[in-house]
C-alpha cells in the first residue's frame, strides 16, 4: 500500500474494498444500528443513509438533543479501504458527556497496523482544518486499542464516567488542545491535502 492515506466521503469508488470489509464484520456504526446485509445492488442507497443527520435523542431527565453537523468518512489509500472516521463539527450535552467530535472503526483484516493511530490524526486534522481543534475523544475504559491511540496522540484525560447507556462500561473522557497533530506514528505519511470540500448536514 504505497498510497497515502486519506479521508474521503463513502462513495462507489471503493466499493470492492468496502464490501470486503463488511464481509469481514467491518459495520459503518458502533450503535449496532448497521446491521443490514448490504450487496452491490443497494450499496448506493446505504451510502445515502451515511450521509443523513440524526433523529433528536431523548435524555432520561426528558430533554431532547438536537443532531449535530457531522461527517461520516472513509479512511482509504488509493484503492485500499481501511475503515471509517467520523467527526462532529459540534457537540450537543449528550456528546460533551460521551461520544465526543471523533470516532474511528479499522477493518478487522487491517487493525494492529498503525491505521488506528492514523484514522485519529486525521481526523483531528479534518477538525481542524475546518475551525474546531479543541476536540474530546471518548472511549470505554476496556478498549485498550483506543486508549493507547488517544494517550499517543497527547489526549488530556479528564475523567471516568458511567456509560449513559447504562451498560455498567466506563467511559473515558480526552481532551486535546489546539495543536495541528504532529507526524507520530512510523512508516506510514499523513497526506498534506485532505479532502476540504465538507458538507455539513443540516
Ligand atoms: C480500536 C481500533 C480502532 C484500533 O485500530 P488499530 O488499527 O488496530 O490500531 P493501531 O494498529 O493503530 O494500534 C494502536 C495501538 O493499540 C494497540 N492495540 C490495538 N488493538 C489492541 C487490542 N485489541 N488490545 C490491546 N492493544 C491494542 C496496538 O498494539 C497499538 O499500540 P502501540 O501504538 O503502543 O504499538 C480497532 O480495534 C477498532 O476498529 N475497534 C472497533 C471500533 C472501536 O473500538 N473504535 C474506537 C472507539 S473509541
Amino acid at each position: 500500500m504505497h498510497d497515502a492515506l486519506e479521508l474521503v466521503y463513502p462513495s462507489l469508488d471503493h466499493a470492492d474494498g468496502y464490501l470486503a470489509a463488511r464481509a469481514e464484520g467491518f459495520r459503518d456504526s458502533s450503535s449496532g444500528s448497521d446491521s443490514a446485509q448490504i450487496s452491490r445492488d443497494t450499496l448506493a442507497d446505504h451510502l445515502a443513509r451515511l450521509q443523513q443527520p440524526g433523529r433528536p435523542l431523548a435524555l432520561a431527565d426528558g430533554t431532547v438533543e438536537d443532531p449535530v453537523p457531522f461527517g461520516h468518512l472513509w479512511l482509504v489509500s488509493g484503492s485500499h479501504f481501511i475503515g471509517r472516521v467520523g467527526v462532529r463539527y459540534h457537540l450537543n450535552r449528550a456528546l460533551r458527556r460521551s461520544g465526543g467530535h471523533v470516532g474511528y472503526e479499522i477493518r478487522p483484516s487491517m487493525q494492529r497496523q498503525g491505521f488506528g493511530h492514523a484514522a485519529l490524526a486525521l481526523g483531528r486534522a479534518h477538525l481542524a482544518t475546518h475551525g474546531t481543534k479543541t476536540i474530546l475523544v471518548t472511549c470505554a475504559d476496556g478498549n485498550l486499542g483506543s486508549r493507547r491511540i488517544i494517550e499517543a496522540a497527547g489526549g488530556c484525560l479528564e475523567d471516568l464516567i458511567d456509560a449513559p447507556d447504562g451498560s455498567g462500561q466506563r467511559i473515558r473522557r480526552y481532551w486535546f488542545g489546539p495543536r495541528v497533530p504532529e507526524q507520530f506514528w512510523p512508516g506510514l505519511s499523513i497526506p498534506v491535502a485532505l479532502h476540504t470540500s465538507v458538507k455539513l448536514n443540516p
